[in-house]
């Protein structure tokens, strides 16, 4: 079953709690955050104070990415702040291995998100130390852009690689995923979708939600 996670990117913030309450009673399984600092990626979203007010009404699992340079600086803040997933990015990160021990050393599952460009064979000798590979299908920065169609083929090798080490890591796809696209996406191996523009520019998000969700059944 697939997992469905709503990027917050795209909600209204200025309804932020009536869009987390739609979320919260919707078949969506996580939360999607995106940090941008205005270094890693082109642009700047929002972060702790944001997230910790989310947190006070948010019902399901925080999954926080962060497209931040030196992560490692904020690893305990996003913690404090009720993060439930953190990923740095792979790009971003010169200590990878000593970044995700410490995010776990916090309580929090591990993540590694991965660009366009990065190939997944990068990710060979610390995929048992994932728990969620965030897989780019376009470049990090905005909501609304257009699926990267490579990506399938990453997806495919992702999970090859995920088998042959016998891992537990989840594939996450983040970017440009709508209901035309999920079907592919799944059967080339994701476990969850995330969705930010698909979501809330639906004229009935939560049905948009089941959709998805039930595509991966
Ligand atoms: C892009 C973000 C994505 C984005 C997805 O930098 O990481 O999570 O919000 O939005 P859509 O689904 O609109 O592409
Ligand atoms: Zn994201």
């Amino acid at each position: 079953m697939a997992l469905i996670a709503p990027s917050m990117l795209s909600a209204n913030f200025l309804q932020l709690e009536r869009d987390i309450e739609m979320i919260n009673t919707s078949d969506a399984d996580w939360f999607h955050l995106d940090v941008m600092d205005g270094r890693f990626v082109p642009n700047i979203s929002f972060g702790l104070p944001v997230i910790a007010a989310m947190k006070k009404v948010a019902k399901k699992t925080l999954d926080v990415h962060l497209m931040i340079v030196e992560p490692e600086k904020y690893f305990e803040d996003f913690a404090k702040v009720g993060a439930d997933i953190l990923s740095v990015h792979y790009e971003a990160c010169i200590h990878l291995h000593r970044s995700l021990q410490a995010i776990k050393a916090l309580g929090m599952k591990a993540g590694v998100a991965i660009n366009p460009h990065t190939p997944v064979t990068v990710l060979e000798d610390i995929i048992q130390d994932i728990d969620v590979v965030c897989m780019m299908s376009v470049n990090p920065g905005f909501g609304g852009q257009k699926f990267i169609p490579k990506t399938l083929k990453k997806i495919t090798a992702l999970k090859a690689l995920i088998q042959a080490q016998g891992a537990n890591t989840l594939i996450e796809i983040d970017g440009g995923v709508t209901v035309e696209n999920a079907p592919a996406i799944l059967q080339a191996g994701a476990d969850i979708l995330v969705a930010g523009n698909t979501v809330f520019s639906s004229a009935q998000p939560q049905a948009t939600i089941r959709q998805l969700k039930q595509m991966g059944q």
